[in-house]
């Protein structure tokens, strides 16, 4: 069974429970490194301030009671846009609808808190999640991302309108 709980900051060791081992299996897919969030960066109060970001949505999937996906929506640039951050599922769990209802989640929420499009970067070698994306109506804006480690490629820019959801 296939359920999602709504994290608040008291929920913040479950949530850097599966940050940490996103960052550690799919380092390839985030912006922020796995090196940031530990030793010094591993914080109690790094860990709330990120669950405690105004206007934002953070879930996690349990899949038969195990915490195994998460994901985020964060409020974007203007009352109309909401950026959805932190996707990441277990390797044991892919494959089985965790991601679509991740990002079905935070469409409802968005689309409830009267946001019109939902956003996302996704790194452009990034082809299971790109393909998840699309699928669910992303499309690509053809904005120039934020620039990656190499100083020369972009992560792509993905969104979608919630209004023709
Ligand atoms: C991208 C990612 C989140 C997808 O998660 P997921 O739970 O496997 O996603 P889904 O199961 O919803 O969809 C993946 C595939 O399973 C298929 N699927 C969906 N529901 C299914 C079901 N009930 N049974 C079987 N297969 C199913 C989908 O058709 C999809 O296949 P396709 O994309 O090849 O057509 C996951 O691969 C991941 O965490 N990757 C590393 C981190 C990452 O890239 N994050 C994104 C950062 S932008």
């Amino acid at each position: 069974m296939l359920e999602l709980r709504i994290l608040k900051s008291d929920d913040w060791p479950l949530w850097r429970e599966l940050r940490l081992a996103a960052l550690a299996e799919a380092p390839y897919a985030f912006g922020s490194t796995l090196a940031q969030w530990q030793g010094p960066g591993d914080r109690e109060e790094r860990w709330r301030a990120r669950l405690s970001i105004p206007g934002a949505h953070d879930l996690v999937a349990l899949l038969d009671g195990l915490p195994v996906g998460m994901a985020s929506g964060v409020p974007g640039e203007g009352a109309e846009t909401v950026e959805l951050i932190s996707m990441w599922v277990n390797p044991t769990a892919r494959g089985k609808g965790v991601g679509d209802c991740l990002i079905q989640a935070v469409e409802r929420w968005a689309a409830e808190r009267g946001a019109t499009t939902l956003r996302l970067s996704v790194m452009p070698d990034n082809h299971t999640a790109t393909a998840l994306y699309e699928r669910r109506g992303f499309t690509d804006t053809g904005e120039p991302g934020d620039l990656l480690p190499d100083g020369v490629g972009r992560e792509r820019v993905m969104a979608k309108s919630l209004a023709a959801a």
